[in-house]
């Protein structure tokens, strides 16, 4: 239940707030004094305080002040009488959430109690997924709040003092290069060298001397000795990326690598021992290409000895707007372009999309945005076609298929008094009603957006 201290010198107001927030179903204080207010603040903390501006001993801006200083996450709601608007927009000025003006009306009352409390709750959430957002940036970068990460998460941090062979699974894009570097920053091999080798990339011949070198003349283009990844890898970490697409013969020689910890460069005699931890990824279901007789079931074994699945980006939808804002940060730093935010609706649109390309594409529709954005913040618009076809945005369709005809009798005050009427119903409607959430989609204060849904009599529930 949340705790609201009333503060005023007026007994009939305080006792009409009291009963009214009691109805509401917050817990209520009263006081009719500031030393009366400090004494029940000694107390213990309280979510909000609504105060009126003229008290006997002192005033509320005072109140507002110390309050902020001392719990400034106590929201802070100001009275002042008709006429005094100064004092209203001191008030806010010193961080009080919103002000009411006497006399006022009841649901005028419980709408700002409503919306600030709810503003208080969006902003604790905030900090929240900061905090979580610092944690996981220690997992090597990799970002991530959605349970089924946070498992994934785990697993890495367990896997990783172990130097046991892991195969991590998962579509593309979704990260899974990010995970085995992951592993080998948070495990005892992080000195040594982290080596990745596309296994889809070369043909047969070239990927055996890539993993295990060659001696000079082995073969027509060997003009020197050199040494195979494996080797380069010793002591530290080696993926074998897109294994799956791997040659048969190749994996045999893989395997055999594998169990004697040993490899012979093409054209040698000897073999040379090698101490390396392989991590393997595919985005192939390794199970049927063994089904398919594409891959050994011998070394599907011998890889999946650590399962890692990484999820889509689709089944973890909750890390969209994090994901989104970082790669915001990142791309907006690397072009020197001030964009901040993402608006609203075009962060619905990222949200609902399937990802068919995962965290890659999102990357990439985010890196398209910020070099296409002339303006701070990333609109729908941005967007390429796919994100914006699933469900036109309502916003976009209004400004771009309602251009009007210049012709006479044409009223640019009347054209913009009509998208913007448009623009209130379709966030009304969007927010199912719900003026905090409308207000928001339409990037207002609440009270602006009163005042809108007085101006053009909207109908609205509650
Ligand atoms: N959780 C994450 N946090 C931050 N960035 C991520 C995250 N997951 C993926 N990325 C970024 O998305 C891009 C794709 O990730 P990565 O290359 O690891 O995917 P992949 O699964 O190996 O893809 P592919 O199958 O195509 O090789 C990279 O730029 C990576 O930095
Ligand atoms: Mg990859």
């Amino acid at each position: 239940m949340k705790k609201i201290l009333v503060i005023d010198d007026e007994a009939s107001m305080r006792e009409l707030l009291g009963i009214m927030l009691h109805k509401e179903g917050y817990s209520v204080e009263l006081a009719d004094s500031r030393k009366q207010a400090a004494a029940v603040l000694g107390r213990g903390p309280v979510d909000m305080v609504i105060t009126d501006v003229k008290l006997p001993d002192g005033d509320g801006i005072e109140i507002l002040r110390h309050l902020k200083a001392a719990a400034p996450e106590t929201v802070v709601v100001v009275m002042t009488a008709y006429g005094s608007t100064e004092t209203a927009v001191a008030a806010l000025k010193l961080g009080a959430q919103d002000y009411l003006i006497k006399p006022f009306d009841v649901e005028e009352l419980k709408i700002v109690v409503r919306n600030a409390l709810e503003k208080q709750r969006l902003e604790e959430e905030n900090l929240l997924l900061k905090a979580e957002f610092r944690v996981q940036h220690g997992l090597d970068r990799m970002i991530g709040v959605s349970p089924i990460m946070a498992k994934v998460f785990d697993l890495v941090r367990s896997v990783a003092s172990t130097s046991s062979t892991v195969l991590v699974q998962g579509e593309s894009g979704t990260g899974k290069e990010l995970v085995a570097k992951a592993v080998h920053a948070l495990s005892p091999r992080r000195e040594a060298p982290f080596v990745s080798v596309n296994c889809a990339a070369l043909p047969e011949n070239l990927l055996e001397s890539e993993l295990f070198g060659h001696m000079k003349g082995a073969f027509t283009d060997a003009h020197q000795t050199k040494k195979g990844l494996f080797e380069t890898a010793h002591r530290g970490t080696l993926m074998l990326d897109e294994v799956g697409e791997m040659p048969l013969p190749m994996q045999v020689k893989l395997l055999r690598a594998l169990q004697e910890r040993c490899v012979r460069r093409v054209g040698a005699n000897e073999e040379v021992e090698v101490d390396v931890r392989v991590i393997a990824a595919t985005n192939r279901s390794l199970e049927s290409l063994v089904r398919e007789k594409r891959f050994r079931e011998d070394l599907y074994y011998r890889l999946n000895v650590i399962p890692i699945v990484v999820p889509p980006l689709r089944e973890r939808r909750e890390d969209i707007p994090l994901l989104a804002a970082h790669f915001l940060e990142r791309f907006s730093k690397e072009m020197a372009k001030p964009v901040t935010k993402i608006s609203e609706q075009a962060m619905n649109r990222l949200r609902q999309y399937a990802w068919p390309g995962n965290v890659r594409e999102l990357e990439n529709v985010i890196e398209r945005a910020v070099a296409l954005e002339t303006t701070p913040v990333v609109l729908p618009d941005r967007l390429p076609e796919a994100l914006l076809g699933a469900a036109p945005s309502p916003a976009s369709a209004t400004a771009s298929s309602a251009a009007p005809e210049l012709a006479q009798g044409f009223s640019l005050d009347r054209h913009l008094e009509s998208i913007e009427a448009e623009l209130l119903r379709v966030a009304l409607e969007q927010a199912g009603g719900n003026r905090a959430t409308a207000a928001r989609l339409l990037g207002v204060t609440p009270r602006s957006l009163r005042y809108l849904i007085r101006k053009h009599a909207a109908p609205v529930e509650g």
